[in-house]
C-alpha cells in the first residue's frame, strides 16, 4: 500500500447528518518507536500490546453543510467529559489538516466532537493514542456511510494510517493482541504507514498478559514526545538506536512463539532503558525518569531475583511504570505491588490493566 492508495476514488454516496461513535484502547510498546521522518514515517519499527481498560470513547455528530467550508479552518466543537475543550481544538484541527487529503469530505460538514477516557483524567498516562484512534475510526465510519462497499480490512488499515496522522504510535490502537508498526524485513506486510496484527505465532501466555501502571507521576511532561522524537535527528546514536530496535523486533519473534520470559524480559527492559537512555543523551539532554521510577525498577529486580516471579517493567516517555507479567501471576504481583511499590506511586495509584482485544463500535442510542 502507498500513501494514494487512502485517496477515495469513486463516487461517494450522498449523507446528510448523523452520529457514530468508537471506542478505543491505549497500547504499551515492548520494542520502542523514538524518532521519525517526514509525515509521521517512524524512524524504526516496532511493536506493543494493545491494552483492555485504558480506553477513550469518541462520539463524533455530522451534518452536512450548505457550503464546504472555504477557509483553513474546519468547522467543529470539541467537548471533553461533557465540557467544551478550547485547548484541545488546535490538536484536532492540524489532525483534520494532515487527514485532509485522504478525507476530501471532511470541509462539506460541520461535526461535534465528545470524548471521554476510562482511565483518571491528569493521571500521566498519555490518551493521545487511545483518543486520536478513537477519533480516527469515528471518521473512517462516516467514510464507510458514503462507500458502503468498503472492506473490513481497509477500514481498519485507514483507520490506523489516519491515526498515524494524529499522533504515531495510535496507528497501533486499531487492532488487539500485538501491533507491528513500521517495515521489518522479517515481518510480513510490516508498513510504515500503518499498524498490522502481528503475523506469526503467539504463545498462550502473551494473550492474557497483565500491565499494571504504576502512577509515579501524574504532572505535565517537561519535555512532549514531539520534542523527544524531533531530538533523534542528529542525536550521536540514532542510527545504533534505530539498528538495536530492529534487532529486538528479530529476537522477539521466536520468543512470542516459544513464551521463554527470561529472554523477553531481557529485550523489554532493555528497550524501556534504551528509550530513555536515547533521552539522557539528546542535545539538550533531558531526563523523564524520577526517583521512585528508578525504587520501583529496584524493586522489581530485587523481587524477581529472590521469589522467581517473570514480572517486568517498562517505560513510556515518561516517570510512570508499566509492570508486565503473565495473569497466573497476578495474585503475587498485585501483593507485591500494594506492599512494596505503592508507597511509590502519587496518592498511592496504579492502574489494573491486560492485554485486550482492540477497538469496538458503540452503537447510537436515539
Ligand atoms: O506516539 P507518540 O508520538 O506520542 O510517541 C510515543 C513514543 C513512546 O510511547 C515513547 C514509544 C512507543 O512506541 O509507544
Amino acid at each position: 500500500m502507498v500513501n494514494q492508495d487512502f485517496v477515495p476514488k469513486q463516487k461517494a454516496q450522498e449523507i446528510e447528518n448523523g452520529e457514530v461513535s468508537w471506542q478505543a484502547p491505549s497500547n504499551i510498546a515492548l520494542v520502542k518507536y523514538w524518532g521519525k521522518k517526514e509525515n509521521q514515517i517512524p524512524a524504526n519499527p516496532s511493536i506493543s500490546f494493545t491494552l483492555n481498560d485504558c480506553r477513550t470513547t469518541t462520539r463524533l455528530s455530522y451534518s452536512k453543510k450548505e457550503s464546504p467550508s472555504d477557509s483553513g479552518n474546519f468547522d467543529f466543537s470539541f467537548y471533553f467529559e461533557g465540557k467544551p475543550k478550547e485547548d484541545f481544538k488546535p490538536k484536532i484541527q492540524s489532525f483534520f489538516e494532515r487527514i485532509q487529503q485522504y478525507c476530501p469530505y471532511l470541509k462539506d460538514f460541520s461535526f461535534e466532537i465528545h470524548s471521554e477516557n476510562s482511565f483518571p483524567h491528569s493521571s500521566g498516562i498519555a490518551s493521545s493514542a487511545s483518543g486520536m484512534s478513537a477519533l480516527a475510526l469515528c471518521v473512517m465510519e462516516i467514510e464507510k456511510k458514503m462507500y458502503p462497499d468498503m472492506n473490513p480490512d481497509f477500514f481498519n488499515q485507514k483507520a490506523s494510517f489516519l491515526a498515524r496522522l494524529g499522533s504515531g504510535s495510535a496507528c497501533r490502537s486499531i487492532d488487539g493482541g500485538l501491533v507491528v508498526w513500521g517495515e521489518h524485513e522479517k515481518i510480513e506486510n510490516s508498513s510504515d504507514l500503518f499498524g498490522v496484527s502481528y503475523p506469526y505465532e503467539v504463545h498462550d501466555i502473551f494473550k492474557t498478559y497483565r500491565d499494571t501502571i504504576l502512577l509515579v507521576d501524574k504532572g505535565e511532561k517537561q519535555v512532549s514526545s514531539s520534542v523527544g522524537h524531533g531530538l533523534m535527528h542528529g542525536h550521536p546514536f540514532a542510527e545504533s538506536r534505530f539498528e538495536q530496535a530492529h534487532k529486538n523486533l528479530q529476537r522477539l519473534i521466536p520468543v512470542l512463539k516459544n513464551g521463554n520470559l527470561e529472554e523477553f524480559i531481557k529485550i523489554v527492559e532493555s528497550e524501556a532503558l534504551s528509550l530513555h537512555a536515547m533521552m539522557m543523551s539528546s542535545e539538550p539532554y533531558f531526563i523523564l525518569m524520577k526517583p521512585n521510577t528508578l525504587e520501583i525498577i529496584n524493586k522489581i529486580w530485587s523481587f524477581r531475583e529472590e521469589m522467581k516471579v517473570p514480572v517486568c517493567f517498562t517505560l513510556d516517555a515518561g516517570a510512570n511504570v508499566h509492570v508486565l507479567y503473565p495473569q497466573d501471576y497476578e495474585s503475587k504481583v498485585l501483593e507485591f505491588i500494594n506492599n512494596e511499590l505503592v508507597a511509590y506511586c502519587q496518592n498511592e495509584q496504579y492502574i489494573c490493566d491486560r492485554v485486550g482485544k482492540g477497538a469496538r463500535q458503540l452503537t447510537i442510542k436515539n
